[in-house]
């Protein structure tokens, strides 16, 4: 294998990406960005699934032999219907997430940060309750997260206030591990570290999803290569990307 798909809404995917390369550089990553259609957190299941399966229908074209859903909200509302429909293996991010957050707490008290759909959908309190039976979960959705990070919102009173306001169910419930459960969410991982306190170990589940990826035994390509696709905007998604990544991504094709 030598190809691995990548798909989200937009840029925050590129948090997963990035802990791809770093954990497997010989490889070659095709990333699609549904920049049209974001956000995805507000949508139903049905539109959910739809988008995803044209995702990867897109990704296959493009010859991947593998897809990484880096997209919490598509994990959890479409990765049956992914695995089902096509014939490549589809890993998403819920796995590897439940099983470091279940590695990092000590006292069973749990929080999950995601978009409503991925929150409304219950996947995370699921999964993690079939793995900690007698854990206390504290899940909430952040509608407001997601738009700072594509609109590339900087002033720090607006973001603070906005982070204080979205965590507050979170104060006074003894939670010692918070999921970073939408893949925009690392991006704001300092402000959600100073809100929550020291105490507070926050999970960004990339790094476990490349480790879980690694297993799969992908062939090395021999000129790694990573091209970027988007549905719409390709420059507002090269501006961002390029200060994420730290890397020039000078063919962001718009599809
Ligand atoms: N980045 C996506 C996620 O991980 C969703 C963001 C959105 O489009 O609402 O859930």
């Amino acid at each position: 294998m030598t190809k691995v798909g990548l798909f989200d809404s937009g840029v925050g995917g590129l948090t997963v990406l990035k802990e791809l390369i770093a954990a497997m550089p010989h490889k070659s990553y095709v990333y699609f960005a549904d920049t049209a259609r974001y956000p995805y957190g507000g949508k139903s299941q049905e539109t959910i699934i739809r988008y995803s399966l044209e995702n990867s229908n897109f990704l296959l074209e493009q010859g991947v032999e593998l897809i990484a859903i880096a997209c919490h909200t598509a994990t959890s509302l479409a990765l049956h219907e992914l695995q089902k429909n096509l014939n490549i293996p589809i890993l998403g991010v819920i796995e590897p997430a439940v099983e470091k957050m279940v590695a990092t707490t000590k006292n069973k008290h749990l929080g999950v940060l995601g978009t409503r759909a991925t929150i409304a959908s219950g996947m995370y309190q699921r999964k993690l309750l079939e793995k900690l039976p007698d854990a206390t979960i504290t899940a909430c959705a952040c509608p407001l997260f997601v738009p700072i990070i594509e609109e590339q919102i900087t002033s720090p009173e607006i973001i603070k206030l906005v982070v204080k306001e979205t965590l507050a169910p979170f104060k006074g419930k003894s939670i010692d591990t918070l999921l970073l459960g939408c893949t925009h969410y690392p991006l704001l991982q300092k402000e959600i570290q100073e809100e929550m306190g020291p105490h507070v170990t926050l999970v960004n589940p990339a790094k476990t999803f490349a480790e879980m990826l690694q297993k799969h035994n992908l062939a090395k390509s021999s000129t790694p290569e990573l091209s970027f696709f988007v549905s719409d905007d390709p420059e507002r998604f090269r501006a961002i990307g390029e200060s994420f990544l730290g890397i020039s991504m000078p063919h962001v094709k718009k599809v």
